[in-house]
């Protein structure tokens, strides 16, 4: 089982790991199964991390496994050997990887040749686990989605608007994308989406009417640092008191971190809704856990080596 991106996946297997993320999170510290026990995995990163890291890193042996943490300059990838090579290296020795990288494809083809259960721990195209956290977070403080409106507020044509907009289209809830224009997703990859339940607008203050949810992320992602142009674009979509002055009264603001303050949110608000913006940073572990707890430990004996 891979878990590669929202794009791929479905209601029901989103469903099922919130429920086990849910169950992993209260029975924390008290659990016997460990179902990677006997597996070591392979954290692959070519970007910065903080959450995403730690969380596997600490998930992956809170489930009984070892982990190896190999950053680009660490292994010859960095000296340009393929990752096709890498990946039948890799799913010689190890049991399943967690990859963070630019290019979506890297991580299809890695899971491809290697073998080996294979998770998108980000990439330019999707964020899957931040998604699943963000998902989790919105059930324990809404309820859940059910006629609740969800509102991602920023970079509309980056990996967390990407996933978002997958997850709306799948668990069929109201998702309004508001963004510069140029920073909206093209036509064609609407006509691609075909969700009639998402939304694209350049007014922030049109999205955020009666939201429930008010998502935001970075206005320049990892790899487009020093795009100043780009960045003014997003002035007016701050999220700060006055936005949310036309939410819904019960709103919950998300960020998925790291946060940039007076830039996409302000310091006020992030300080304002900090309880549910860590909390959100903590459902990394426990959603994370239930995905890497769903790997088919027959599937994985198949690629162990003597
Ligand atoms: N939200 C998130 O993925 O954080 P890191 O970049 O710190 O892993
Ligand atoms: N869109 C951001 C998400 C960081 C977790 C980035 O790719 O840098």
């Amino acid at each position: 089982m891979n878990l590669l991106s929202i794009e791929q996946s479905s209601a029901q297997q989103i469903d099922y790991l919130l429920d086990l993320a849910a169950d992993l999170k209260a029975t924390r510290g008290a659990h016997k199964s460990k179902p990677l026990a006997g597996q070591t995995w392979a954290i692959i990163f070519t970007k910065a991390s903080t959450r995403t890291r730690v969380s596997f890193e600490v998930g992956i042996r809170e489930l009984g496994g070892s982990v190896m943490f190999l950053s680009k300059n660490d292994i010859q990838l960095g000296r340009g050997e393929p990752i096709k090579d890498t990946a039948r290296v890799l799913g010689s020795m190890v049991h399943g990887a967690v990859i963070r990288t630019y290019d979506q494809q890297d991580v299809v083809d890695f899971a491809q040749f290697s073998g080996i259960p294979t998770i998108n721990a980000l990439t330019d195209e999707e964020h899957p686990c931040q998604i699943l956290a963000d998902l989790l977070t919105i059930r324990e403080k809404l309820g859940g989605w059910n006629d609740k409106k969800i509102v991602f507020i920023g970079d509309g044509d980056n990996n967390m608007s990407r996933s978002w907009m997958w997850a709306a289209k799948y668990l069929e809830f109201e998702l309004a994308v508001a963004a510069p224009e140029s920073c909206l997703p093209s036509e064609d990859y609407m006509t691609h989406l075909n969700a009639p339940n998402v939304t694209l607008t350049t007014d922030p203050v049109e999205a955020a009417k009666d939201a429930h949810v008010i998502n935001t992320d970075v206005w320049l992602s990892m790899g487009q640092e020093g795009q100043t142009a780009k960045e003014a674009l997003f002035g007016s979509y701050q999220v700060n008191a006055e936005l949310l002055t036309h939410c819904a009264d019960d709103h919950i603001v998300l960020h998925c971190l790291p946060a940039y303050r007076e830039k996409e949110i302000t310091e006020e608000i992030l300080e304002l809704h900090a309880d549910t913006i860590f909390q959100q940073a903590e459902n990394r572990l426990h959603a994370q856990k239930a995905v890497l707890a769903r790997i088919d430990p027959i599937d994985s004996l198949l690629h162990t080596n003597p």
